[in-house]
């Protein structure tokens, strides 16, 4: 029997739990050309949560554009990596992608090619870096020309937050004129790193300002957990009570990745047609911390004192103790909320904590379990 959860990759269908109303809103907002900037932590089911609603609109006559832009760096690899995108989510064989991609894209220098699974791949390049803006400017106007043929269309930025990383702000200011005029096309900007994604979209002063509406994703509720956890075990011959399904979302606080990932360490240790024992979760937990403790030590010893202790004071925090009060400083042992600040915001730059309902989170779920561990 195959473990029946899954963490790291995208899920959908089946391994997919919950998110219903997201899922109606944001199909609504392909079917009206809405434009949403969406973001959360890393590892909270953007992509996950999108990929499901394309493929539904997909099912609907929709044309849908995922693309990746991980693996950008530059304008010209981001203009040929949506030139691929769009080909590739219009399909076909060697030849139908050759002649999409001379259609639309054929200053891009278009050739197809066989990837090692026997797929074609269509690929493109940018002969001169002088040529920029026009390509954007062309590439850029293919899914209204899509549109025009009666099509909803959507066009999805994964990982947009790497448009910070090109030389010059020529994207943002394109893409900025193109949601103001492409009213029938369907914009979906995703960002894990929330800091740079809200700079993008609410610092007066760059051009994608208030161009989009805001779509916070958060956690997914223990209540929508239980029943799709429980199904899982019972499915696979083995069991889980309801009362540790509570226990390791309160610990992972509903977060899909974590709670996938101890799920997914818990049914391993599980017995066949009988329930997990009590001291599963605990057991489960040290597994994941030996696992990572490796990489845990290394990065603690890369921080400063400071940081350290602000980390430490939110391991074990209290909800209701605020991040910059005398009681919190006190109890974590750092001089001034001048310094709690600063150690606060390089946190952040890392990428270690994040801001959530005023105060802050630790955002691996099981490094902070490795923290309050430590200092036990
Ligand atoms: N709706 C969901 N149901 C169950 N697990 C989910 C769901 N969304 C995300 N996950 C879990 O979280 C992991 C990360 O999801 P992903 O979509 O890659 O997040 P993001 O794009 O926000 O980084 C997945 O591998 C899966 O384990
Ligand atoms: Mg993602």
């Amino acid at each position: 029997m195959k473990n029946p959860f899954h963490y790291g990759g995208v899920v959908t269908g089946n391994d997919f739990c919950n998110r219903t109303e997201e899922q109606q809103v944001l199909f609504r907002a392909i079917q009206n050309g809405e434009k949403l900037f969406i973001y959360s932590e890393r590892r909270i089911g953007k992509t996950s949560l999108v990929k499901q609603v394309l493929q539904q609109a997909e099912k609907k006559g929709s044309t849908a554009s995922y693309i990746d832009l991980w693996p950008t760096d530059s304008e010209a690899s981001f203009i040929t990596t949506v030139a691929k995108s769009i080909t590739m989510s219009m399909g076909g064989t060697a030849q139908k992608l050759l002649s999409t991609a001379k259609q639309f894209f054929g200053k891009l220098a278009p050739s197809v090619s066989l990837n090692d699974e026997g797929k074609p791949v269509v690929t493109f390049r940018v002969q001169a870096e002088s040529q920029i803006t026009p390509l954007l400017e062309d590439v850029l106007s293919v899914p209204v020309r899509l549109s025009k043929k009666n099509r909803s269309v959507v066009i999805v930025f994964d990982e947009f937050q790497r448009i910070v990383e090109y030389d010059s702000d020529t994207i943002e200011g394109y893409l900025r004129s193109i949601i103001q005029q492409q009213k029938d096309v369907c914009y979906l900007f995703l960002g894990s790193r929330k800091h740079i994604i809200k700079r993008l979209f609410l610092d007066s002063s760059r051009p994608l300002y208030r161009s989009s509406g805001h779509f916070p994703l958060g956690p997914i509720d223990m209540k929508e957990w239980v029943p799709f956890i429980r199904h899982k075990f019972e499915l696979s011959g083995k069991s889980i009570e309801p009362s540790m399904i509570h226990d390791l979302c309160n610990l992972t606080g509903g977060h899909p990745f974590y709670t996938q990932h101890i799920c997914h360490v818990l049914w391993e240790l599980g017995e066949p047609n009988q329930s997990l024992k009590a001291n599963a979760l605990e057991k489960a937990i040290n597994i994941l911390l030996n696992r990572e403790s490796y990489a845990y030590t290394m990065l603690w010893e890369s921080l400063t004192s400071n940081q350290q202790r602000f980390l430490r004071g939110l391991s074990v925090k209290p909800s209701e103790m605020r991040p910059f009060s005398s009681e919190f400083l006190k109890s974590c042992g750092i001089k001034s909320s001048s310094s709690a600040q600063r150690a606060a915001e390089a946190l952040i730059e890392k990428d270690l904590i994040d801001r959530e309902n005023g105060g802050f989170v630790i955002v691996d779920r099981f490094f902070k379990i490795w923290i309050a561990e430590k200092f036990k």
